[in-house]
């Protein structure tokens, strides 16, 4: 089977990359391609460019992973926010007729009464989570054979990415710089390869609707970053905790958040790896 992937650079991009390429032929598509990397230049914004990339490669299935990703930025730039999330999704469903397996979040939910599930009644406080939110319901109603996929705090030791939390924090210990982390927003925080497991059996089984997926460990992010301060073997005491309110960000975040597996983890007779299983895996893969 052929599948195309976009935004194929991104954390999650890299991580399917590296492990569906075992199973399946991968065109790698981003809206620049970093250097040393083979992929095909593909702006999600760019409609007529969007087709013909389509067109020229027929690929089986198409994951989007092309987002706008950054939950401050999309507030500050709502425009461009909607334009990547919702107009590219809407590109896309306009240029390809086949199956589109696309990365919703957690985001969409008000973090009042999380983990949350398929059926829970969404209410996004974010332009990042109402975009995403958009994408789904465009996503969904162009075919109901698509698939929608909800991660949250997606995670690798990663760096081709703005967006790793775990870069983050290994980095700035190691260069012993004290780092502020919210105790208040709670979540399951996944490995891109537990996503990039589950998005293969997904396929293998042609699920289709929503579903959600996220590891088994429900923590703060303090506790996260201590964790791996731990698995590291560096200086936890340079992490220090804050509230969300006192962090100020400019896009409001859901608190007591973090998604449900249970329909996943039914349909696919799979169990979710903990924190621990997954740091010890990527260091054991640092290590080789
Ligand atoms: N990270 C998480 O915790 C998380 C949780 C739930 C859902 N998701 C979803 O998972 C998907 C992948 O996220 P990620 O974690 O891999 O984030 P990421 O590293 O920021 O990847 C997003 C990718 O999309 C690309 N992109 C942005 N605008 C584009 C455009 N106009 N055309 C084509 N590509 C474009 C980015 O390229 P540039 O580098 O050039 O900007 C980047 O490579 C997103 O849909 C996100 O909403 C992520």
């Amino acid at each position: 089977m052929r599948i195309l992937i976009t935004g194929a650079f991104g954390q999650l991009g890299s991580a399917f990359s590296r492990h569906l390429s075992e199973d399946f032929d991968i065109i790698r598509t981003g809206r620049s391609i970093p250097h040393g990397k083979n992929g095909i230049i593909l702006d999600v914004l760019n409609q007529i460019y969007f087709k013909e990339v389509i067109q020229a490669t027929e690929p089986d299935l198409v994951i989007n992973l092309a987002a706008m990703t950054p939950v401050d930025g999309c507030e500050l730039n709502p425009n461009l926010a909607k334009e990547i999330n919702i107009t590219g999704v809407q590109h896309l469903c306009d240029s390809f007729d086949g199956k589109i397996i696309h990365l919703s979040t957690d985001y969409v939910f008000d973090g009042e009464n999380g983990p949350y599930s398929e059926d829970d009644p969404v209410c996004p406080l974010s332009v990042y989570g109402e975009t995403k939110l958009a994408s789904e319901r465009i996503l969904l109603n162009h075919d109901p054979n698509h698939l929608v996929i909800r991660g949250n705090v997606i995670y690798d030791d990663s760096e081709t990415t703005k967006a790793s939390f775990l870069n983050w924090v290994v980095n700035s210990l190691k260069e012993k710089q004290e780092i502020q982390v919210v105790n208040d927003q709670v979540n399951n925080p996944t490995w891109t390869k537990s996503m990039a497991d589950i998005i293969a059996l997904c396929i293998e089984k042609d699920l289709s609707g929503i579903v959600h997926w996220g590891d088994a460990d429900h923590l703060n992010r303090y506790d996260f970053a201590i964790k791996i301060a731990e698995k590291y073997v560096l200086d936890s005491k340079l992490i220090k905790a804050i509230t969300t309110e006192e962090l100020n960000q400019a896009a409001p975040r859901p608190l007591k958040s973090g998604l449900k597996s249970d329909k996943l983890v039914q349909a696919l007779n799979v169990v979710p790896p903990s924190i621990d299983e997954c740091l010890n895996a990527i260091l054991e893969r640092n290590a080789e």
